[in-house]
């Protein structure tokens, strides 16, 4: 959470620097994958399925964050805005760590589940 707090700073921070309204427009389509998340855990499901989707829900999110800081570090490349592609680089490569925690989460659980 700390993370996304900075993520969130980082952003505001570059839209200043370029004059532009963060509150600018919602991204529906994170919206629909939170409103997926969040009927997922609705559902009556085992622990060990629950924990599996909940891990695939949250790579999903991460994955649709890196595909965004990736195409937002490109495009402040092109316009030559190479600060700011610095700070979205550093963005998107904790969006993959973050990524990889959760590929080791997921891994750990099935060498869990092949224990028992
Ligand atoms: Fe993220």
């Amino acid at each position: 959470m700390g993370e996304t707090k900075e993520h969130k700073a980082r952003l505001e921070e570059i839209c200043e620097s370029l004059d532009i309204d963060p509150e600018g427009e919602k991204c529906k389509a994170m919206e629909g994958l939170i409103k997926e998340a969040e009927s997922f855990l609705k559902e009556d499901a085992e622990d060990d399925i629950r924990d599996a989707g909940i891990i695939a829900n949250a790579q999903r999110m991460e994955h649709y964050e890196i595909s965004g800081y990736g195409t937002a570090t490109r495009f402040a490349k092109e316009l030559g805005h190479s600060e700011i592609a610095k700070k979205l680089h550093k963005t998107f490569k904790e969006e993959e760590d973050a990524d990889e925690k959760l590929n080791k989460l997921a891994e750990n659980r099935i060498n869990e589940k092949a224990k028992s």
